[in-house]
């Protein structure tokens, strides 16, 4: 095993380098503070390995993406969504006997505790759709009780089911309790993607057949969301879960992480930057000049990544994607225009070239949800449908690691020395 050499005030330290699979070195320091009484310092943990995964494997620099090994572009539309969630979760495709059957029990559990949907009735109308997923996600724990807190094989896989199962449907019905109408249950011969469709958008007087443009769409959609390795949403999920606490509980956690605008957030936070260009007159380039400027706090939403630093394969995938889609149903949407305005600015300034900020799987996405009828405040939803496989998978992985510990960073203390308490 090959080791770093480390000197610190004098004194020198060893310390073990890990390689991974795909030739990733990490120098280990865990037993750097029992050694040296140093820490490490990483604010926003830019340059920490927090576990070995063998579940996705991401290189920023050259824009690959895999999951378990399969090349994001051999699975975003050519491998349903139900399917690739099996890999995730079990390591391997499945069998056609296998895929059938999951498919089966996926779609026998999502119908939704009746005791539930009362919630539905307790939240007020301005409740955020992903505040509502998260509220329900995290009651799970209390529907299904003994589930929740056994863990043995058989009840975590009854848990995997039900929260696979019920979070398009959860997703589906807070939309149809904001524009009032009645919930509609998923069928068995239907994919995942037509169900959670056929769950929005048919009503009990008409027949539903599902547009298999948006069928495809949206099962592309939540293959490409399906998993991306330590981001805050899945770190969150890992660090609830270390603690012990349940599925229902670790994944509301995740779900209230994915939330935020510089997070999952973005899809609706890019529609929403879009829709205000358009009203300011589609002057995109006053945009890019408040991005710019250091004494202004606005964000290109859908620009810049952690990892991505040459493109995110995701984007290239539905930048195709969008122009298909609208191609298909015939929509023009003017923001399109805007959002490729603002894209080609962007890869052309300085500004945006030296930090390396490319468009991000969020600039796309909005475009295509909004085509397909889906609201802007349900888009975090719809990314939360597709992350809920990666954030069972690392999960089941964090719980399963023999090496496993609580997670507790440490903190360097900047306040006040000891102070003495006057009376
Ligand atoms: N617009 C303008 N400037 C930016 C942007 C942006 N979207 N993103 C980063 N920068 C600047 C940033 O100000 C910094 O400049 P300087 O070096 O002069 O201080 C430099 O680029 C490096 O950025 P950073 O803040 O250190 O990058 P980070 O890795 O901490 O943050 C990010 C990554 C995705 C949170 C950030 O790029 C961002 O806020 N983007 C907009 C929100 C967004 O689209 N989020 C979705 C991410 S992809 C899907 C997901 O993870 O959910």
């Amino acid at each position: 095993m090959s080791t770093a050499k480390l000197s610190l005030d004098g004194k020198e330290y060893e310390l073990p380098v890990i390689t991974g699979t795909e030739g990733e070195v990490a120098v280990d320091v865990r037993k750097l503070r029992a050694q040296s009484g140093a820490i490490t310092f990483d604010p926003g943990y830019g340059n920490t390995g927090s576990c070995k995964s063998n579940i996705t494997f991401i290189d920023g620099e050259k824009g690959i993406l895999r999951y378990r090994g399969y090349p994001i572009e051999d699975l975003a539309g050519k491998v349903p969504f139900a399917r690739v969630a099996y890999l995730l979760i079990h390591g391997d495709l499945p069998s056609e006997q296998e895929a059938r059957t999951w498919r089966r029990e996926l779609t026998q559990n999502s119908l939704v505790h009746e005791g539930m949907l009362k919630f539905f009735d307790s939240f007020p109308v301005t409740a955020h759709p992903m505040n509502i997923l998260a509220s329900m996600v995290s009651s799970m724990s209390s529907f299904y009780p003994h589930d929740a807190e056994l863990e043995d094989d058989e009840h975590i896989r009854a848990n995997i089911l039900r929260l696979l199962g019920q979070v398009k449907s959860i997703a589906a019905f807070s939309y149809k309790k904001s524009i009032g109408q009645r919930y509609m249950y998923p069928l068995s011969d239907h994919s995942y993607a037509a169900n959670f469709l056929r769950m929005m958008f048919a009503t009990p007087t008409e027949f539903y057949a599902v547009p298999k443009v948006l069928e495809d769409a949206l099962d592309m959609l939540l293959v490409l969301h399906a998993d991306h390795e330590q981001n805050c949403s899945t770190s969150t999920v890992r660090m609830v879960g270390s603690s012990g606490a349940n599925l229902y509980a670790s994944m509301s956690a995740g779900v209230n992480a994915l939330w935020g605008p510089l997070h999952g957030g973005a899809n609706q936070a890019v529609l929403e930057m879009l829709e205000e260009i358009r009203k300011d007159g589609g002057d995109y380039k006053k945009f890019v000049a408040m991005a710019k400027d250091k004494n202004n706090p606005f964000k290109l939403f859908g620009f810049g990544h952690r990892v991505y630093k040459n493109f995110d394969p995701r984007a290239t995938l539905l930048r195709k994607a969008s122009d298909a889609v609208l191609n298909e149903l015939g929509v023009e949407d003017p923001l399109l225009d805007i959002a490729k305005q603002l894209e080609e600015v962007a890869l052309n300034d300085e500004y945006f070239l030296e930090r390396k900020l490319y468009p991000n799987v969020d600039f796309y996405s909005g475009i295509i949800y909004r085509a397909m009828g889906i609201p802007t405040d349900m888009f975090t939803v719809m990314f939360t449908i597709g992350r809920m496989p990666g954030w069972i998978a690392h999960w089941l992985e964090m719980r399963k690691d023999p090496g496993g510990r609580i997670h507790r960073p440490r903190q360097i203390y900047v306040g006040p020395n000891l102070r003495k308490y006057e009376k």
